[in-house]
């Protein structure tokens, strides 16, 4: 980080050892995080994790207790306790609960970081209009937000953290309150919005969906601190902790030996996997098994019984058992597949996971 610190103007934002506790506890901890110009990071974590404080303290609307932190290369947070007010950090915020200002016409509403800024009249009406036009609201520009649904007003919000075009967008759980629909929708046109304008941000959800269909790469936040950060292929396919797999639900941990000459025996069941013969350390293991690295396969070597089969839509989902137990395995299938049969399965050894204990 030390390197990183000498060159802090390369970045959108650097936070270095960024720590919080609130009188006792600690709620931070640790936190280093660097943003590219142009890059989207979603903080993703479990509520109580500390995603909110963390934001915060990068708006300026809360002091960190100690660590630095860069926006754009200004210093705006350091361990000393000097902290830069919210509005000198030139920073573009949105949040849950809309916070778009009931008196104000949507139109001065999205105009309003500009008058910040000492623009004139005019320059500021047509850039919150060209704003307003980004989000499909330009024909609402004379309506007050009384007069707008939840997702409308959450435009509007959007609108007026991208009109000035700052170094920095933080957004915390900003669709937290709309419905699923709109939700998915909106998440898509955050993400291709951020890359028109190549802007930088930080996206705090517990929404993995949301966090994968916005970010470039996605901090883990577990327990004050950023667990893992990268792209969603890799935190798929290379979760560095057990604790981070878990969180994103990628598949069934499943507890038993490793030995060099028969592979993984399962200590629950008869589970076997003899293809991870002579990998990782020898000894009490635990196997990840990805839900993508099974499939039903007629020719496949593992029995398993189907405990339940849920309907998504678009596909099932199996629930599968082995000797009559739960094991936490669970499949993608393209046929459902009737509780308590049997069937057969394919594991695609190589993308299954060993934590060593
Ligand atoms: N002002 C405060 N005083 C004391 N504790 C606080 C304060 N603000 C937050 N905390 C605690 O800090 C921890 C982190 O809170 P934070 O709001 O950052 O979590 P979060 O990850 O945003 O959760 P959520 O997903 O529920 O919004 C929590 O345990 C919370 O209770
Ligand atoms: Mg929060």
């Amino acid at each position: 980080m030390k390197d990183v610190m000498s060159q802090v103007d390369k970045f959108a934002l650097c936070a270095a050892q960024v720590a919080k506790s609130f009188g006792d506890t600690q709620v931070l901890r640790n936190i280093d995080l660097l943003l590219a110009p142009g890059e989207v990071v979603a903080l993703l974590g479990p509520s109580g994790c500390g995603k909110t404080t963390l934001l915060r303290i990068a708006a300026g609307l809360l002091s960190a207790s100690s660590g630095q932190m860069h926006i754009a290369g200004q210093r705006v947070v350091d361990g000393s306790g000097f902290n830069a007010p919210p509005e000198a950090r030139g920073i573009g915020m949105v949040f849950q609960d809309y916070a778009i200002w009931p008196h104000l016409s949507v139109l001065d509403n999205v105009a309003f970081p500009l008058r910040m800024r000492k623009l004139g009249r005019s320059e500021r009406e047509r850039r919150a209009r060209r704003a307003l036009d980004r989000v499909g609201l330009g024909h609402l520009a004379e309506r007050f937000p009384g007069t707008l649904s939840g997702g409308q007003q959450q435009r509007v919000a959007l609108a007026r953290a991208i009109v000035a075009e700052p170094p920095l967008v933080l957004f915390d759980e900003p669709l937290s309150n709309l419905d699923r629909e709109l939700r998915e929708g909106l998440a898509l046109e955050i993400g291709t919005l951020l890359r028109e304008l190549g802007l930088s941000a930080v996206y705090v959800t517990h929404d993995q969906a949301e966090a994968f269909t916005i970010a470039d790469r996605v901090a883990v936040m577990l327990e004050g601190e950023i667990a893992q950060i990268d792209t969603p292929e890799a935190l798929f396919s290379a979760s560095e902790q057990v604790e981070v797999a878990q969180f994103l639900n990628i598949g069934a941990l499943i507890e038993g030996t490793l030995s060099a000459s028969d592979g993984f025996t399962c200590a629950q069941s008869r589970l076997k996997l003899p293809s991870l013969a002579g990998k990782g350390k020898e000894g009490h293991a635990r196997i990840l098994i990805p839900r993508m690295a099974i499939r039903p396969d007629p020719q496949g070597a593992l029995k398993a019984q189907v405990l339940r089969c849920q309907f998504q839509g678009d596909r099932y989902l199996l629930h599968l058992g082995l000797d009559g137990e739960s094991t936490g395995l669970v499949c993608p299938a393209d046929q459902p597949a009737p509780v308590n049969s049997q069937i057969p399965l394919a594991i695609d050894a190589d993308r299954l996971r060993i934590f060593p204990n």
